[in-house]
C-alpha cells in the first residue's frame, strides 16, 4: 500500500485504492492544485469566516467550519442543515469557486460517479486536538449523488466505518492533495476523523483542511 512509498525521500505517484463498492481513496488527485484551493479557502474565509459550531446537544464543535456554494451546512441547538444563508452575517455563502467544482467534478467521475453536480462545499478547519466525532452525512436531499472529500495541509487519520455504528472501522492516513470519493453502495458509511496530532505543514502551518463537496438540495 501507499506507506510502504510514502516517505520523507520521495512521495508516491497517484493512485486510486478502491475501499469497497462505491467508495474510492484518490490518493494524491489534487497534489498539484493544493496551492490555488488554499488560496480559494483564503479568499472564502474573508467573506465567511470560520466559526466553531455548536451542536443539537450543546456542545461547541473542536472543528472550525465555514461553506461556499449555493448551500452550506450548519448546525446549532435545533439541529442540523443546510442553509443558504450564513447565520453568522445573514448573507448567501460565497460562491464555489470554478477550481473547486472542477475538482469535485473530475475527482467524483474517476470514482465511477458521472454528472456530480455539487450545491455545496462545507470547509473544515482543525488543529492539532480537534477531532470529527464517526458520523454519516445524511442531511443531504438526494441520496444519490457521492461525497467528495479533499484533504489539505497536515495528515489525519481518517476512520472509514461501515453502514452501522457497530461497525470496525480501518484507519487511512489522508494526506496533502488526497481525495476520498463515497457514493452509491458506500453513500451512508460512518467515517470521522481521529484527533489531530501536532504538526507544520510546509502549506499550512499546523493546520489541516478538508472541503467535502455535497449534493444538498
Ligand atoms: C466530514 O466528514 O465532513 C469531514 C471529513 C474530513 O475532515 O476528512
Ligand atoms: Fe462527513
Amino acid at each position: 500500500m501507499r506507506d510502504l512509498f510514502a516517505t520523507d525521500l520521495f512521495e508516491a505517484a497517484p493512485q486510486d485504492i478502491s475501499l469497497g463498492p462505491g467508495a474510492m481513496w484518490l490518493a494524491g488527485f489534487a497534489r498539484g492544485e493544493t496551492e490555488s484551493l488554499l488560496q480559494d479557502v483564503a479568499e472564502i474565509a474573508r467573506a465567511a469566516p470560520f466559526r466553531h459550531l455548536v451542536t443539537p446537544g450543546g456542545w461547541t464543535m473542536s472543528v472550525a467550519m465555514t461553506n461556499c456554494g449555493a448551500l452550506g451546512w450548519v448546525s446549532d441547538r435545533s439541529g442540523y442543515r443546510y442553509d443558504p444563508r450564513d447565520p453568522g452575517s445573514g448573507h448567501s455563502w460565497p460562491a464555489m469557486p470554478s477550481s473547486f467544482l472542477d475538482l469535485a467534478q473530475r475527482a467524483a467521475a474517476r470514482a465511477g460517479f458521472a454528472d456530480f453536480a455539487p450545491d455545496a462545499c462545507l470547509i473544515n478547519r482543525y488543529v492539532p486536538g480537534a477531532r470529527l466525532t464517526l458520523h454519516q452525512d445524511r442531511n443531504e436531499r438526494g441520496l444519490a449523488a457521492p461525497i467528495v472529500s479533499v484533504s489539505l495541509g497536515l495528515p489525519a487519520t481518517f476512520l472509514w466505518g461501515g453502514l452501522t455504528r457497530a461497525d470496525k472501522t480501518r484507519r487511512l492516513r489522508l494526506v496533502h492533495g488526497d481525495v476520498v470519493v463515497w457514493g452509491g453502495p458506500a453513500r451512508m458509511t460512518f467515517h470521522g476523523v481521529d484527533t489531530l496530532r501536532d504538526g507544520d505543514h510546509p502549506m499550512t502551518g499546523a493546520i489541516r483542511y478538508n472541503l467535502t463537496f455535497r449534493q444538498a438540495g
